[in-house]
């Protein structure tokens, strides 16, 4: 079974992506960390985000530039967002989503276009989203937990940039695929949308 979950910054796809993979027993791959990786090594290399060329020569990143630290920063979050907008950075990641995707026995896969581009033909399509101010608000919240000195408004100003980016990109937009049920995680709580989730995903494979 291929699960595809798909929504904005800081909806909650990736903690509902985690608990469908334990719950019934799937790989799990966070696509995002793989443009995060490209950012990282875009910003160590010293290499222009906005040039096609310089991005492209950055996906030729190591496999530990994955288990990096790092990538979780807001800026990597940011740059990951400029680099994954070039059409060649896309192509060039495509395979190795794809071939996760369609592992044997399936896999839960979460990003911005899983439903529409890596995994067409998932079984089961997750919309995640939730309103900006709350999407904030949970982003602050884990940023200050984690020793950061961050206001709210710059996350919230730094999300909506963020996903208006990711929407507006012509290659693999952010949006719904047709087939993909939506979950509006705002007022839910983390057990309620995994439940949600779960019983989604149940409806449609
Ligand atoms: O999900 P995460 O916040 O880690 O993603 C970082 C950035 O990577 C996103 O803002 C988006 O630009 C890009 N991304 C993407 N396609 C995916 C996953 C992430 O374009 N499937």
């Amino acid at each position: 079974m291929i699960i595809a979950v798909d929504g904005p910054a800081a909806s909650g796809k990736g903690t509902i992506a985690k608990a469908l993979a334990r719950h019934y027993n799937l790989p799990h791959l966070d696509t995002g960390l793989l443009y995060r990786a490209v950012a990282a090594t875009v910003r160590r290399l010293e290499l222009d985000p906005t040039r096609e060329a310089d991005a492209v020569a950055a996906c030729d990143f190591d496999e530990l530039t994955l288990a990096d630290p790092v990538l979780r920063e807001e800026e990597i979050g940011k740059l990951a967002s400029v680099v994954s907008a070039h059409p060649l950075v896309r192509a060039a990641l495509l395979q190795r989503q794809k071939r996760f995707a369609h592992q044997d026995g399936g896999a839960v896969l979460d990003g911005r276009d899983i439903g529409t581009v890596i995994a067409p033909d998932a079984d089961a399509k997750l919309f995640i989203r939730a309103t900006p101010t709350i999407c904030a608000r949970r982003r602050h919240n884990e940023l200050i937990s984690h020793g950061a000195s961050v206001s709210f408004d710059q996350v919230l100003a730094d999300i909506r940039a963020r996903d208006t980016r990711d929407s507006s990109r012509s290659t693999a937009p952010l949006v719904p695929a047709n087939d993909a049920a939506l979950l509006d995680t705002s007022f839910l709580s983390i057990e309620a949308s995994i439940e949600k989730a779960i019983a989604l995903v149940e409806a449609r494979r």
